[in-house]
Order: C-alpha cells, then structure tokens, then sequence
C-alpha cells in the first residue's frame, strides 16, 4: 500500500453544486492510495458492510454529471495507473478519481450524496470502492452509484480525461 498526504483538510468543501458544505478550502493538495487501500474508517465502514446487499445499485439513475467548462490538470498519469484510484482537492474541491483503462478516467465530487461527509478511498471485496467514513454508503468508482448504506444518488460526476501526462478534469 502506498499512500501520501493524509492531511488535516476539511471534512467539507464548498462549492456551487455542494451545498451541504460547511468547511473551508486549503491550499491545493493530492492524496494518493493504490487500488486494495483503505483509508481509516472508510475502510473500516467497507469491511464492515461486506454483506449488504447490491440491490440498491440497480435500482439508481445515471449519476448527476457537473456542468463545467475548462478541463483542467488534476493529477499526472504516471501517479494514477489503471486500476488505481486517488483523492485530489483541486480548486477547492476534493474529487475522487478512478482510473480503469489506459484512456479512461472517471471523476467525482467526494461530497456524500447522503448527509455532504467527504467520501474517500476504499475497497469492498477485494474491489476499490469510493466510501464514506460517516455512515457507511460506497459508491461504485467506475460510475459513482451508492450501495451498501444510506446514500441513495450517485455522487456527482465531473467530466475526466487523460490528456498526454496529465488527468484532467473539466471544472
Ligand atoms: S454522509 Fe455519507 S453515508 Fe451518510
């Protein structure tokens, strides 16, 4: 397991479409975990789920997809290889990235779509998922669709690229 940067950022950021947010923006920083990390109690909270059901993942809409215009650089490829997953606060937001092929990317806000906690790194079954420390919700890191705890909307999706050696994400 490799990870970096586990800092003291804010549980909260707000932004237009993040509403629920209370917390303040820091500067920019990167958190990075290789696919099979946990992160604290989400990964806690993952393992501790492994027998819920995947019901509720059938039954959700696409997710949400944020409206943006400039794809902007989030993180360089050579720090996220396929199958890996990081959390990156860019422009006062932290966004949960996935990686699952070579030229694909997908990118969400890490605002919970149940109660606004940060969402972050995990794994459910031998599988990376993206998880919530505060009541347990994952959220399938190829589409940002809930299952497994409260939260019932996927979270919200912003539009990712890779772009040469960079990942962008159109903000
Ligand atoms: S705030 Fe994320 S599961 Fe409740």
């Amino acid at each position: 397991m490799t990870s970096s940067d586990r800092s003291s950022a804010p549980d909260r950021v707000p932004s237009p479409e993040d509403t629920s947010c209370c917390g303040g923006c820091g500067p920019t920083r990167r958190t990075f975990l290789e696919r099979g990390a946990l992160i604290g109690a989400a990964g806690v909270a993952a393992v501790g789920l492994s027998g819920c059901t995947d019901a509720i993942r059938n039954e959700q809409n696409a997710p949400s997809h944020h409206v943006g215009g400039t794809p902007t650089r989030a993180i360089e490829t050579a720090e996220l290889p396929v199958g890996n997953s990081a959390s990156v606060q860019l422009r006062g937001r932290i966004l949960l990235i996935h990686r699952s092929a070579e030229q694909t990317v997908h990118a969400y806000s890490a605002v919970c779509t149940h109660q606004g906690c940060t969402v972050g790194l995990g794994e459910r079954q031998g599988e990376p998922t993206f998880a919530c420390p505060c009541h347990g919700s994952h959220f399938d890191v190829t589409t940002g669709v809930p299952y497994g705890g409260p939260a019932r909307k996927p979270l919200t999706e912003f539009t990712a690229a890779v772009d040469g050696d960079w990942i962008t994400v159109t903000l």
